[in-house]
């Protein structure tokens, strides 16, 4: 079972993936979490480059989107073979967030097609506001009016495909990650209406 967490950045989604394992792993389940950005060669290239100023301008998106595609492609046998020893992988993001951060999206989803679709996103929704006020500035895509567009896309997104479950992430921590179990719940075949 592959589950994905995708999200403006701020959103949470260090902290929530953290308490999904080990609520996971108490339930008896063996997990590996994963990170794109990966951190083999590709995605140290990637790192360098989001830091650049230009990481925005439409060439260097380009230029990202297929860094992106091929970082991804390095964790298609270590996804296969964690579900082929019956593992729950939990990813933070994946070709989702190229589908949001890098354009064209056509070409984006041309280039990502081998890419694994993931059983069950978890998308954490914030406010732009807050992850701008939240956010560090590590990248140069920590902007109010590109994360707007981010989300934007990812709301589209989530309305169009049915993987998708929409988090309230503006709630406090012990509520986003009870919302998140429920959402987990019916997929390892738990009961939503006990999780507090
Ligand atoms: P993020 O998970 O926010 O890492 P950090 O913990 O360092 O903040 O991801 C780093 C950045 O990479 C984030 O701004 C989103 C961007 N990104 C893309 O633009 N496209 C992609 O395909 C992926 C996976 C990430």
């Amino acid at each position: 079972m592959y589950i994905v967490f995708e999200g403006i950045d701020g959103a949470g989604k260090t902290t929530q993936i953290q308490i999904l394992k080990e609520w996971l792993i108490e339930s008896g389940f063996e997990v590996e979490t994963i990170v794109e950005p990966t951190e083999g060669d590709v995605g140290k290239l990637i790192r360098k480059i989001l830091q650049d100023k230009k990481a925005s301008s439409d060439k260097v998106l380009k230029k990202l989107g297929l860094l992106f595609a091929a970082d991804r492609l390095e964790l298609l046998d270590k996804i296969s073979n964690f579900e082929y020893s019956n593992k729950i992988v939990i990813s933070d993001r994946s070709f989702y967030s190229s589908l949001v951060y890098q354009k064209p999206q056509e070409w984006i989803r041309e280039i990502n097609k081998f890419a694994k679709v993931p059983d069950l996103v978890l998308l954490l929704d914030l406010d732009v506001k807050k992850s701008v006020a939240r956010s560090n500035q590590s990248d140069e895509f920590e902007n109010e009016e590109f994360l707007k567009e981010v989300r934007e896309k990812y709301l589209e997104i989530a309305s169009k495909n049915l993987n998708f479950k929409v988090i309230n992430a503006n709630n406090e921590k012990n509520k986003v990650s009870s919302d998140i179990k429920k959402s987990v719940a019916s997929l390892i075949g738990a009961c939503p209406n006990q999780i507090i």
